[in-house]
């Protein structure tokens, strides 16, 4: 029985995560990366977010490669041929990019997470059901820089980052990881899911749901900023908030404190007023036009675009 292979390329430091932590609480306005949301509570409620009725792109995004999938695989062996590696950005289980095997039948299933540790699990069963597909399991934090030795990734490659995670990247961070999936991709092409911009009730309720699940994936942050830098936040003193700034299509999130208090960690403290915020995430919406310029400024061309019926969300492809 073949077993994937699994490489660590960069080793996770926690004194460098909380020094970011710290930093980033003691900016004149506090803020911290949305990565701090996923520790294994977090990847959880994440997980609880995607089945909430109101947070619609997971859902959208499934419904658009179940009804085009034998279109995108297609326009992709028309555009890159067979024989390519498919590497599935943030891959977590894995799922997603399963769905698509039997349709792109890709030569390698190269995997890339924060962790390899959260990939070892999914990727043996993924490699149980599908025996003859060589895969490669690669811990890299992609958000720092997204780089793959080509003996991990042979060329060419379908760069697959689905879920709009690339809208928790502004502009100029995007760009650069787009740049950066160009050059991994050697002359390959890129299969990218995108939320679209829409009415502010919509985006607003899928970031603050009537049960509180976004709510806890928030406050969650700070159990695991108090285990990481050895703070004291308390998140009852902590309220959630969502808000689309139509301006800048974004949807922003922030932890409000709900009365004047002081969070302390070794070495150091922060005082808040009452109402002050913690900025924990941008979630940024595209229109088409928008992202197909983007995409331009990334290098890549000829975009094709898929969307359901109501335009809330796009599954693009371009070489
Ligand atoms: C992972 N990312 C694409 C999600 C989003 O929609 O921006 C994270 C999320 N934050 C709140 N709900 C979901």
């Amino acid at each position: 029985m073949p077993s994937p292979d699994f490489h660590q390329l960069q080793s996770i430091d926690p004194a460098a995560l909380a020094d970011e932590a710290r930093a980033g609480l003691l900016r004149p306005t506090a803020s911290v990366s949305p990565k701090f949301f996923y520790d294994a509570l977090g990847s959880r409620l994440f997980d609880a977010i995607t089945e909430l009725d109101e947070y619609y792109p997971t859902r959208t995004e499934a419904a658009i490669f179940a009804a085009h999938g034998a279109a995108m695989a297609k326009a992709v062996q028309a555009r890159i041929g067979h024989g390519f590696s498919l590497v599935d950005l943030g891959a977590g289980d894995g799922a997603k990019a399963a769905r698509l095997f039997p349709l792109l039948q890709p030569a390698r299933y190269v995997a890339v997470d924060i962790s390899v540790d959260h990939l070892r699990q999914s990727m043996q069963r993924l490699q149980r059901e599908h025996p003859a597909l060589p895969m490669v399991g690669v811990g890299l934090d992609f958000s720092q820089r997204l780089h793959l030795p080509a003996t991990l990734c042979p060329g060419p490659a379908l760069v697959f980052y689905p879920g709009s995670s690339i809208g928790n990247f502004d502009a100029e961070a995007a760009v650069r990881l787009l740049r950066e999936a160009r050059a991994l991709s050697a002359g390959g092409a890129l299969l990218i899911g995108v939320d679209l911009v829409k009415d502010q009730a919509t985006l607003e309720v899928a970031y603050d749901d009537p049960l509180g699940v976004t709510a806890a994936f928030n406050l969650n942050l700070l159990r695991h900023l108090n285990r990481l830098i050895g703070s004291d936040f308390d998140a009852r003193q902590w309220q959630h908030r969502a808000r689309y700034d139509v301006a800048a299509s974004r949807i922003e999130m922030h932890l409000l404190a709900r009365e004047a208090l002081s969070v302390r960690w070794p070495g150091g403290e922060r005082a808040f007023a009452a109402g002050e915020a913690v900025h924990t995430e941008n979630s940024y919406k595209w229109t088409l036009p928008a992202f197909d310029a983007l995409l331009r400024d990334a290098g890549w061309r000829d975009p094709l675009h898929w969307t359901d019926q109501r335009q809330a969300f796009a599954v693009v492809l371009a070489s």
